[in-house]
């Protein structure tokens, strides 16, 4: 069964308790959580403050996925306001090995997101010291967006890494994934399936989540 993470970024947020409970009292995992800086994606969200109201509200996993520039920065505020698990961009950051250990260091998961056209070999050598790798199947910034096809031959080639290594390193998809595509997604070997619009766009939100878990 793969791991289902609705994505906040197509909530409502005029009433952001409403979707909280929908989603605490759904077969959801993880609330996945989208950071955006307006430098290293043409959108702004939200941050720390936002997500420490949140963490009031559920005790799921929180997936908190920064697309922000110099996230080291901001590595501990994250924490403090209650992220599980920290994803960083591998674009955004010239000292990777380092902000990974850091966001160990803290006690969180640490994820890399890799945008659609870095290749998955780029993280040979951070496989190892990883729990999470985030394959951008649509160019980051904005939800409802289209799957980029070409990510299904990255799967399956990360998933060749991460098993030649024997590794326990999950395979995030975020962007575009809907009931019809999740099949060829968690076939090709992803773990976990980041849903924006295909949850919150959905006349049952909480039925579309079961859909997606029982793929
Ligand atoms: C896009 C975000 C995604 C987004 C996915 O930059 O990282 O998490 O919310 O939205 P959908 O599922 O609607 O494509
Ligand atoms: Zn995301």
């Amino acid at each position: 069964m793969p791991i289902v993470a609705p994505s906040l970024l197509s909530a409502n947020y005029l009433n952001l308790e409403a979707d909280c409970k929908m989603l605490n009292e759904s077969e959801a995992d993880w609330y996945h959580l989208d950071v955006m800086d307006g430098r290293f994606v043409p959108n702004i969200t939200f941050g720390p403050m936002v997500i420490d109201f949140l963490r009031k509200a559920s005790n799921k996993v929180f997936d908190v996925h920064l697309m922000i520039e110099e996230p080291e920065k901001y590595t501990e505020a994250f924490k403090k306001a209650g992220a599980d698990n920290l994803t960083v961009h591998i674009e955004a950051c010239t000292h990777l090995h380092r902000n990974i250990q850091q966001i160990k260091s803290l006690g969180m998961k640490a994820g890399v997101a890799v945008n659609p056209h870095t290749p998955v070999s780029l993280l040979k050598d951070i496989l190892a010291d990883i729990d999470l790798v985030c394959l951008m199947s649509v160019n980051p910034g904005f939800g409802g967006q289209s799957f980029i096809p070409q990510t299904l031959v990255k799967i399956r080639e990360l998933r060749n890494m991460i098993d030649e290594k024997g590794l326990n390193v999950d395979i995030e998809i975020d962007g575009g994934v809907t009931l019809e595509n999740a099949k060829s997604i968690v076939d090709a070997g992803a773990t976990v399936l980041v849903a924006g619009n295909t949850v919150f766009r959905a006349p049952n939100p909480t039925e579309m989540i079961s859909l997606l878990k029982k793929i």
